[in-house]
């Protein structure tokens, strides 16, 4: 029976990590531009700090969506490449993408819905 109770509370503990989605998906969609650990590549890609990610979070969700071209600069190197769009993602990979890049840029814990992500995705034109 205690056994039985382990395996129940590692199964548990196992579904309750919310960011592994989303980091999987960083590795599968983001890391071949930004990198495995989002520290850039050369002059082409910047990578994503809390600095510079603190200044997108809001626009997050629509830049995943629909790219970006903003020609930022960034510790004095300016990145003329646009990112683009990706419509492969749904809208709930978009959810696990958001909450795990709060968590690990912003150090936030809240979690990002999907009603609520549905609703920045309308609003991004
Ligand atoms: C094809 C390459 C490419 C891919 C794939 C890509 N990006 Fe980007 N990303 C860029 C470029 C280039 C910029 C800078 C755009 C600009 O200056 O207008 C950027 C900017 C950003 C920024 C704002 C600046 C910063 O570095 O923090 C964030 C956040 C970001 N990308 C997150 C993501 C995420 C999340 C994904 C995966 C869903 C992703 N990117 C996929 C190329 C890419």
């Amino acid at each position: 029976m205690r056994l039985i109770k382990l395996f129940i509370l590692l199964f548990i503990f196992s579904c309750q990590s919310p960011y592994q989605k989303g980091e999987k998906l960083f590795s599968q969609h983001c890391s071949n531009c930004h990198g495995a650990e989002a520290e850039g590549f050369r002059k082409l890609y910047p990578p994503i700090t809390k600095d510079l990610y603190s200044t997108y979070s809001d626009k997050i969700v629509c830049i995943i969506r629909y790219g970006l071209n903003d020609s930022l600069v960034y510790n004095g190197i300016q990145y003329s490449s646009s990112m683009p769009g990706n419509d492969i993602l749904s809208d709930i990979d978009i959810v696990n993408l958001k909450n795990y890049l709060d968590w690990k840029f912003l150090a936030e814990n809240k979690y990002n819905s999907l009603p609520q992500v549905k609703k920045e995705l309308v609003d991004c034109k």
